[in-house]
């Protein structure tokens, strides 16, 4: 019944795990929305997270969805909009953007001295227009119950109170206040992952960080939705439109750059989930031991994250598939220009290596050899094959590559050559000296010089 689905809750508990100016923020929210006669609610991971923050505990809150509900003039289907104009008035220095027609308008403040970097989000209650007043709590919680309705798992459709009377009250239609004391995620409808695939990834996600179990119920929808062929929606046919894997690429994203990256990509890959990546794509121990030894390459090389380390994780799935498969993935999944060309290319390579690098045995053919592939394509490389290919590559981006002449152009001018042709001629000769041990100080190459390369008077 409608009435199990209220709870009231003393605002001051709100108050005390906000910080002052958000609080204040709310406040003006309200006392704008009370004005106009409308309820304002907090929505969806803010109210998530604040029931599950610990007592006395703050709650740092970037992102806030809120949602005004409770008008009765059809005009009033732009109420989110003219909520977050008001809010504009108050706070001149915030950007407003408006979405869609009516829908939802956002207010967007950036390293505020009060507020700090803040989203909020204020939609107007999705449904349709209700003719008659919101006199009694059923009819009035209508709007806002549809709306929740349409959200993923329970502990996300929880909706908060800010607007008198009952400012504080929580909205409860669905259980979620129950599944976060007993740390279930779990969905409002056994359609949920049909309609939304993108779900499933958040069902790990929610899973995985809030340290929560997927209930089994849900956990056998999204088995069901994945055996039902719900990912051949998701790999483009020509024609539709890509939102699916847009949603689909920020939701890999958010998870394979997440510190709890490898025990969410565990789950997805028990829940059979990484099959929208690809019907073949199985996290198998080789593959399993591919990512994580490619993580701690990653980790060695480029320890301060110049490259995107979700994407080239994403890029060791991808290409494990058969390579016939793998541009056709990282092009539904909208990956940057030089990621599907690495992948494109990626057969070739390791082709390539694999035939030539265990006949070279001198340092300075294998740095000529491997000086023509990026770092990204190597530790691909190093990381899907034998050992002995792994060694070469690893100990050329560790140590062969740094390897330097002992002469560099300047030197060679003081030494009285004439800059050009010849000068690259006689630095790589300089090089190949130098790797292959022939070279050890700039005496020695300063004679090598002499030697091979005799300054003609
Ligand atoms: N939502 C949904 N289905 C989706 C994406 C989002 O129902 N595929 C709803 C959820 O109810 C969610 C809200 O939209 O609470 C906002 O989405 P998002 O900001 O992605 O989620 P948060 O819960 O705020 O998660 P986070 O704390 O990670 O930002």
């Amino acid at each position: 019944g409608v009435n199990t689905a209220y709870c009231p809750l003393p605002i001051s508990r709100l108050r005390d795990r906000l910080t002052a100016p958000l609080w204040k923020l709310l406040q003006k929210a309200s006392q704008e929305a009370e004005k106009r006669g409308w309820h304002l609610y907090l929505v969806g991971g803010a109210v998530r997270d604040l029931l599950l923050a610990e007592n006395q505990k703050q709650v740092l809150l970037e992102d806030i969805d809120l949602v005004v509900d409770g008008f009765h003039k059809s005009a009033d289907v732009g109420a989110g909009v003219e909520l977050a104009k008001a809010l504009q008035k108050i706070y001149p220095g915030v950007r407003l953007e408006v979405h869609g027609q009516f829908q939802t308008a956002a207010l967007l403040w950036h390293k505020d001295p009060d507020l700090g970097s803040l989203w909020v989000d204020i939609a107007t209650a999705r449904t349709e227009f209700y003719p008659y007043p919101a006199a009694n709590p059923e009819v009035e919680a209508s709007s806002i119950r549809q709306d929740l309705y349409r959200r993923d798992f329970t502990i996300n459709a929880l909706a908060m109170r800010l607007t008198k009377p009952r400012a504080g009250e929580l909205l409860d239609f669905f259980g979620g206040l129950l599944d976060l004391q007993s740390r279930q995620i779990r969905v409002l409808h056994a359609n949920s992952f049909i309609e939304d695939p993108t779900r499933i990834y958040r069902a790990v996600r929610f899973a995985v960080r809030l340290n929560f179990e997927i209930e089994p119920q849900t956990e056998s929808y999204i088995r069901y939705a994945i055996a039902s062929g719900i990912y051949e929606q998701i790999q483009g046919r020509n024609g539709r439109a890509p939102a699916l894997e847009t949603r689909l690429k920020s939701e890999l994203k958010y998870i394979l750059q997440a510190p709890y990256w490898k025990p969410a990509l565990q789950l997805l890959a028990h829940l059979e989930a990484l099959r929208c990546i690809h019907p073949t794509l199985e996290l198998d121990e080789k593959l399993w031991w591919e990512v994580r030894l490619f993580d701690r390459c990653l980790q060695k090389f480029d320890p301060q994250k110049t490259l995107e380390h979700w994407q080239m994780r994403l890029e060791v799935l991808i290409a494990y598939l058969a390579p016939e498969f793998r541009s056709k993935v990282a092009n539904n999944l909208q990956l940057p220009v030089d990621s599907i060309e690495r992948l494109e290319n990626l057969d070739k390579a390791e082709n390539n290596i694999i035939e030539s690098l265990p006949k070279l045995q001198l340092k300075s053919e294998i740095v000529q050899f491997l000086r023509q592939y990026n770092l990204q394509t190597l530790i691909l490389i190093a990381v899907r094959n034998s050992r002995i290919i792994r060694q070469k590559i690893w100990r050329y981006l560790t140590e062969w590559s740094h390897i330097k002449a002992h002469l560099n152009g300047n030197d060679l001018k003081a030494l009285g050559y004439k800059p050009g042709k010849q000068f690259k001629e006689i630095l790589d000769a300089l090089l190949t000296a130098t790797l292959d041990g022939k070279i050890d100080s700039r005496e020695s190459a300063e004679a090598f010089v002499a030697e091979h390369f005799p300054l003609e008077n």
